[in-house]
């Protein structure tokens, strides 16, 4: 069973020249996490921002500052991260030889470990390390870009991942990234999924629209 459903909306997708404003307004609009799509032009073909916009960013909000790296290696980075207030760092297993190590890595700095599983990433990349992981971030588009179409195929993982979580009993956030939408949003929450990235759903139609937006990804 998946808890409450926790909307995360990913900046990625709003107003770059007033990113404070921005996080300031969807944590008031009920967000419950924050998303922070980290890349590095070389593991993604794209470039956003480092340690630096996350302690910037800090201040603005008291929710859950959850940090997506999508850069390689990201071992490198981890306390950086973590100083400039991440809650949750998530890697990709193709980021780095160890994923084990970095795991032990992101918990020793007293924050959580997620991983994220790209659409062509099997569930065995993390068979060995499920006890070491608090959030799995399954890919609903291949990750690079906010305004991606929603891949179907992440359901049918979204479903394997959250019958072998409950089946262990493990408390292990269940997250899906990319292409969510109001369609896409209730589909995903059937499947299991129970944190919902969502950038272009939540930023469209500017502040005014924040909070029904969030409302209804997050469905009746
Ligand atoms: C893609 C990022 C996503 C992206 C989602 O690499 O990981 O977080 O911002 O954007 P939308 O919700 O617009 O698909
Ligand atoms: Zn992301």
């Amino acid at each position: 069973m998946s808890g409450e459903v926790r909307i995360a909306p990913s900046i990625l997708a709003a107003d770059f020249a007033r990113l404070g404003e921005e996080v300031k307004a969807v944590t008031e609009a009920g967000a419950d996490w924050i998303h922070l799509d980290v890349m590095d032009g070389h593991f993604v073909p794209n470039l956003t921002f480092g340690p630096d916009m996350v302690r910037a960013l800090r201040p603005l909000s008291g929710l859950t500052f959850d940090t997506h790296l999508m850069i390689a290696p990201a071992d490198p980075f981890l306390e950086a991260f973590a100083e400039a207030g991440s809650d949750v760092i998530t890697v990709h297993p193709e980021a780095g030889p160890h994923l084990h190590r970095s795991l032990q890595a992101i918990r020793a700095l007293g924050k959580k470990a997620g991983v994220s599983l790209n659409p062509a990433t099997p569930l065995s990349a993390i068979e060995h390390v499920l006890e070491d992981i608090d959030l799995i971030l399954v890919m609903s588009v291949n990750p690079g870009f906010g305004g991606q179409s929603f891949i179907p195929g992440a359901l049918q993982k979204l479903r394997a991942l959250r019958e072998r979580i409950d089946g262990l009993g493990l408390s292990i956030d269940l997250e899906v990234d990319g292409g969510i939408n109001f369609e896409t949003a209730p589909r995903a929450i059937a499947a299991g999924a129970d944190v919902l990235v969502a950038g272009t759903a939540t930023f469209k139609g500017g502040p005014t629209a924040y909070a029904e937006n969030i409302r209804r990804l997050r469905g009746p």
